[in-house]
This record gives structure tokens, C-alpha cells and sequence, in this order.
């Protein structure tokens, strides 16, 4: 089995699971089939991979005898991948099963399940830690077990360890370091029950941070489609759903945003099949058999329909967007929505560096997203100038709409001030969310495509303001527009200030360096473009479009994000500039003819890189000895680049060099 991402959003994945019996796409729902009991054809549905219970099917001699002889794809009657569950999930139910974790994955292996599991111990949220911890050994030694008695088997390792965050991480990163091929976050459903979803965030986050990259994970027993945007964007690939089914034979509809009881519908919940051609009075007329049939196949339309969304949101790059939509339908998920900003860091590590859509602010929230942190991080790198102006947002571009109708002006009593700001001043527009935007990079991803609303909340109000306190600090004489002062309830000493709006101005030399010391960190502007640079324009827009030495091509400015793309010159002035590991992959002798050629690099040929790149950003390729060979952009971050060893790490741009 192996697993690549393809697309990358927040800390989910959309990617490729290629089994013995076929491709999946991830995120993707495993329904859950009854051995014996299942009537739904879930194939039909759009499934492309379902897990069904061993223990279920070992526990019964009708059934175990016919699932030995005709193996469980025939069984079930699945062509695609099947994962099955040992009974621990029973065991936990009630409390003991009568079969060992040897003799369940000696069984599984027989039966010719793509995916089996062992025995886990899954403990309970909120137990004493002693017993997590007795509980969680059992786990860890049935795990080694299990990878000695199987043989073709490809495994689950389940990650336990109640609600102790480090018993989680510990879990995650013994069973990581011996090679599973899933890794299942289990004993959630008791969390996912009670809508304790800023607990399963911190029970999530210790795994996922601590598991490997490159295997996919599998949030268990998650089956609301509620949850699904919420558990990807921490980097979970598959669930599994009973709820389907369980919700069904309570007459409950399930929708991303919560769920119907059919007593109460007059309309019916969406467009699928079932909905469109029934009313509630249909159904509540029908025998209960027909009717539990019906609204299953509702619920599996709309939680696959979701999966479908998610893929969609990561390849946009708006799938925070989608999870602050989601977790605004109750409030226990806006509890844990509100936790994010625990894991910011976490997130930012993954986030890609540039994405296809524009960044929504949809609430105070949305503070708490990587790419604010990224930008507020990427500023602290800058060097710092002596002089500030502080401008109010008006319509984007900043730079090109910022001189009409500024008001008046006032400085902020410093000691030690010069009196003449028009040198060495650095223009910034204070907004929300992003805080401060100097004008240099106001064309730059996010800070040109991202919306909030003119008027804001509070929170946001204060964090600008807090943000902007921080960033005075540095300079010598700073000028405040009123607006900004007033709007962001800036308590500073300030006096009355003449300054002439018009003189505003933004060098084009100084801009594009500006924007080279963002994006690759302070002094690449100088390296990049030293000496007598040639700047060219669109003709059509006006905007900077490529930077040139006399005739070499050094860098171009992309029009989509405001970032520089190299060329051959700037990746060698880059790479001269830039220490050891910074931006750089190595890849192996082996690779190296194919770099040179301009050919993609697969991670597997990778063998050191900088952990800091983020997907999408601009990489130097090169060998062991860290001759430049090529240069390209990033598929992965780098702890991915370094975790994978199957897919594409790097899409080469050139190599020649
Ligand atoms: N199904 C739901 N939760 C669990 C769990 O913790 N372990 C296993 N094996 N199956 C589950």
C-alpha cells in the first residue's frame, strides 16, 4: 500500500490511497457493513472503501465458516479496499470478548481483509491516568504483536491514551516509529457523543502531531458529517460510519450543519434521490423497515457529499472557511473551533504558503488562522527602518488607492526622534485581520486577497491594536493617520502632524526587494537583485512583472499572489545568499541526472531538506554536496518532504544549472 498528497489545506490532505484492491481518493468515509445484516449497497453510493468487523463475523460459526471459504470481498459483496475492526470497539462495549489479538489478526489474514486491526484497549475519555497508562501498554505490546503474526496483512495501529495528551503523543510516536501502515485515533466516540469537541481537538492534535506524515489517519467511529471538516483540517484522512445506518433507525436525518428528526420536517432536508422524491408525510406514512432503508441512504448521500466538499475546500484552499462555517451550526463545535489558536504553530507548519483563494475573515475566530501568524512571524524578520506611517485600509491594492482623503495626521511622542520622516520610512496600513501591512508587500499573498468587514468585532479590534503597539516599538518617529488611531482606540501621546499625503511613495527597487526579504527572509532582496536591475511592467496593468539583470532573467513576479517565481540567475543568487539548509531539498546521486534535466523529484530520493519550506513556496534543488542542480517549487512541507517516500516532493521549474 502507499499514500501521496495531492493537494494540501490547513493541516488536511487530499490524497491517493492505492491498496491490493484498488485507488481511493482522501479524506474518504468507510461505511460501516454489517457482516449478515447489511441491506444497503453502499458501492452504489459512491463508497470506494468500507470497513466491516472481524469479531462479528470470528464470533459466529455460520458466518466465519462462509467468510473463511469465500473471503470477505465475495462475503460482503465489496470489489474495493475493506478494512475490518477486531472487537475491540465490543470490548469496550461490553467490557470482555472471547478472542485473542493473535488468534483476530491470524483471521483477518485468512479472510483477505486489505486492512486489519488489533486488539487495542480503547480507554475512555477522563479515566484516572493509571489506568490509561496500564491499559495503553497492553495496547502497545498487541501492536508489536500483531506486526509479527501477520503476513500480508497491511495494519492499523490504533492511537490510545484516554484524554492525557502526552499519553496520546507517547502512543503516537512509539507505534509511528514502527512502521503501521494507518494510524486510527480511537476512543473518540464517547467525546464525539457528549459534543466535547475542544477535547477531541486536544486528543487529535497530541496524535496527529506525533504520528508520521506519510500514512494516512483514520478519526474511528466518526460518522456525523458534522465533524468531517473539522477532524480533516487536523490532518485525518478516513472515518468510518455506522451513524448512517444507527441515525436511520431513529428517524434522524443527518446534515453537515446537524441533524432532522423526521416528527418535525415539513420539508425535506436536501436534494438526493430520497429527498427529492418523498415528502416527510411519505415517509411517516411508510412501514419502518422501508423508511429506516430510505433515510439511510439520505444520510450516506449527504456524508459522502461532504467528503466531496472537503476535497473541494483543500484544492480552493479555503477549507478553514468551511470549518468555521461548520462549527458555527453548534455551539459545543464553535467551543472547538475556538481552541484552534492552541495549535496555530502546529498549523502553520503545514499550511501551504500560497493558496488559490482568497483568505475570508468570518469571525474573531479566524485570528487564530496560520497564515496571520505566518505574516506577523515573516514581519518580525524584516529589517527594521527608523521611521512609520501608519495608513487606514482602503480599497486593494493599498498602494494604489492610499492618498485620497487620509485626514489628519498625528506623531506619537518618542524620545529621540528626528524630524525627518521621508527617509528611510516604512509606509503600513493598519486593518483587520492581518494587523500591519506595509505597502512594499500589500500585493502579496494573503495581504491582497483576504476580506473582512469595514466594521469589526472586538476582539479583532484589539488584537490589531495590541499587534500594532508591538510594532511601534522598533521605530524612531512614528505618524499616525486619525482613522487608524481612533478605529483601534490607540491610547498613544500623540501631537497634530503636517504631512502631505501626496508624498507618498513606493520605489520600485525598494518594493521588489522588499518583497524578496518576505519571502525568503531579510537580505535575499539585496542578493537577489544587487547591482543595476531592470524592472519591467505589464503593459495592461501596470504591475511588476519580471526583474532583470541586462538581459538575464532573474525573477518573476507571479500576478496571482504577488510572489516572486525564479529564474536560473535568482536561484543562483538566492543559493549563494541563503545558508545551508535554507530553502534548499538535497536529493541523492541518483536523482541528480533527473533534477538537472527539469524532471519532478519524488520525495523518496530526498535526503535532507529544510524542515521550514511550506508547499507552494519556491525550493533550490540541490545535490549531497549542495551544488544547485535545479529549482522549483514545493509540493510538501518538510517534514512531509523528509517523512514520504512515495509522490512528488518538489515540481521541478528548471534544471541546467
Ligand atoms: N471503533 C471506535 N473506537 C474504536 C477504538 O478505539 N478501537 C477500535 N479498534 N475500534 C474502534
Amino acid at each position: 500500500m502507499n499514500f501521496e498528497i495531492k493537494y494540501k489545506d490547513a493541516m488536511g490532505r487530499v490524497g491517493i490511497l492505492k491498496t491490493p484492491h484498488g485507488n481511493i481518493k482522501t479524506p474518504a468515509l468507510m461505511p460501516v457493513i454489517h457482516p449478515g445484516k447489511q441491506t444497503l449497497d453502499v458501492k452504489k453510493f459512491g463508497a470506494e472503501i468500507v470497513i466491516t468487523n472481524a469479531y462479528i463475523m470470528y464470533k459466529n460459526e455460520d458466518l466465519r465458516a462462509k467468510v473463511l471459504e469465500e473471503g470477505v470481498h465475495k462475503f460482503i459483496d465489496f470489489p474495493g479496499p475493506i478494512v475490518t475492526d477486531s472487537g475491540s470497539f465490543q470490548l469496550s462495549v461490553y467490557g470482555d470478548i472471547d478472542v485473542t489479538n493473535r488468534e483476530i489478526i491470524e483471521f483477518q489474514e485468512a479472510i483477505g481483509t486489505d486492512i486489519g486491526t488489533s486488539l487495542d484497549i480503547p480507554t475512555p475519555p477522563y479515566v484516572k491516568r493509571e489506568r490509561a497508562e496500564r491499559e495503553l501498554e497492553i495496547t502497545l505490546e498487541r501492536a508489536k504483536e500483531a506486526l509479527d503474526v501477520r503476513d500480508k496483512l497491511l495494519l492499523n495501529s490504533v492511537v490510545q491514551g484516554s484524554t492525557f495528551p502526552d499519553l496520546r503523543s507517547r502512543c503516537a510516536d512509539e507505534i509511528g516509529s514502527m512502521g503501521f501502515d494507518v494510524y486510527p485515533i480511537g476512543a473518540v466516540v464517547p467525546l464525539m457523543e457528549s459534543y466535547k469537541y475542544s477535547d477531541l481537538l486536544d486528543v487529535v492534535m497530541a496524535s496527529v502531531t506525533h504520528l508520521p506524515e506519510s500514512q494516512p489517519r483514520h478519526l474511528m467511529g466518526a460518522g456525523h458529517p458534522m465533524v468531517f471538516a473539522f477532524a480533516v483540517a487536523m490532518g485525518c484522512d478516513l472515518f468510518d460510519s455506522a451513524a448512517y445506518i444507527l441515525y436511520a433507525k431513529g428517524d434522524r436525518f443527518m446534515m453537515p450543519t446537524g441533524t432532522y428528526k423526521l416528527e418535525n420536517l415539513v420539508e425535506m432536508p436536501c436534494s438526493c434521490p430520497v429527498c427529492n422524491s418523498y415528502t416527510p408525510e411519505d415517509l411517516r406514512g411508510m412501514e419502518k423497515d422501508k423508511r429506516m432503508k430510505l433515510i439511510a441512504q439520505h444520510n450516506l448521500h449527504i456524508s459522502l457529499a461532504e467528503i466531496r466538499t472537503i476535497r473541494q475546500a483543500i484544492v480552493d484552499g479555503n477549507l478553514m472557511e468551511l470549518v468555521e462555517q461548520r462549527c458555527r451550526s453548534h455551539p459545543y463545535l464553535l467551543d472547538g473551533l475556538r481552541n484552534f489558536k492552541k495549535y496555530t504553530s502546529n498549523f502553520e507548519e503545514y499550511d501551504p504558503a500560497s493558496k488559490n483563494s482568497a483568505f475570508f475573515y468570518s469571525g474573531p475566530e479566524s485570528l487564530a488562522r496560520s497564515e496571520i501568524y505566518r505574516h506577523l512571524k515573516k514581519m518580525e524578520r524584516l529589517p527594521p527602518k527608523e521611521n512609520l506611517l501608519l495608513l487606514p485600509r482602503s480599497r486593494k491594492p493599498y498602494s494604489k488607492s492610499i492618498r485620497n482623503d487620509l485626514g489628519d495626521f498625528y506623531k506619537v511622542q518618542k524620545d529621540g526622534s528626528t524630524e525627518n520622516i521621508w527617509d528611510n520610512l516604512q509606509v503600513a496600513v493598519v486593518d483587520v485581520p492581518f494587523a500591519v501591512i506595509p505597502l512594499e508587500i500589500d500585493e502579496v499573498y494573503p495581504l491582497a486577497q483576504n476580506e473582512s468587514p469595514l466594521v469589526n468585532d472586538l476582539d479583532s479590534l484589539k488584537f490589531v491594536k495590541n499587534q500594532v503597539k508591538k510594532y511601534i516599538e522598533g521605530f524612531n518617529n512614528v505618524i499616525i493617520n486619525e482613522k487608524v488611531l481612533k478605529t483601534f482606540d490607540l491610547d498613544f501621546k500623540t501631537e497634530y502632524y503636517d504631512l502631505d499625503p501626496l508624498k507618498i511613495n513606493i520605489n520600485d527597487k525598494d518594493k521588489v526587494k522588499y518583497i524578496a526579504d518576505y519571502q525568503f527572509g531579510s537580505g535575499s532582496g539585496n542578493a537577489l537583485f544587487k547591482g543595476d536591475i531592470k524592472i519591467i511592467k505589464s503593459k495592461k496593468t501596470g504591475k511588476i512583472r519580471h526583474v532583470y539583470d541586462g538581459e538575464t532573467l532573474i525573477a518573476t513576479l507571479r500576478a496571482s499572489d504577488g510572489v516572486f517565481v525564479l529564474d536560473r540567475e535568482g536561484a543562483r543568487r538566492l543559493h549563494s545568499h541563503l545558508e545551508y539548509p535554507k530553502n534548499r531539498v538535497a536529493v541523492n546521486a541518483d536523482a541528480e541526472p533527473f533534477a538537472k534535466e527539469g524532471k519532478s523529484i519524488f520525495a523518496k530520493f530526498v535526503i535532507d531538506c529544510d524542515i521550514n519550506i511550506k508547499s507552494n513556496e519556491e525550493v533550490l534543488i540541490v545535490n549531497q554536496n549542495d551544488d544547485l542542480i535545479a529549482f522549483g517549487k514545493a509540493i510538501l512541507c518538510g517534514r512531509e518532504i523528509m517523512n514520504f517516500n512515495t509522490g512528488q516532493a518538489v515540481k521541478t521549474r528548471k534544471g541546467g544549472l
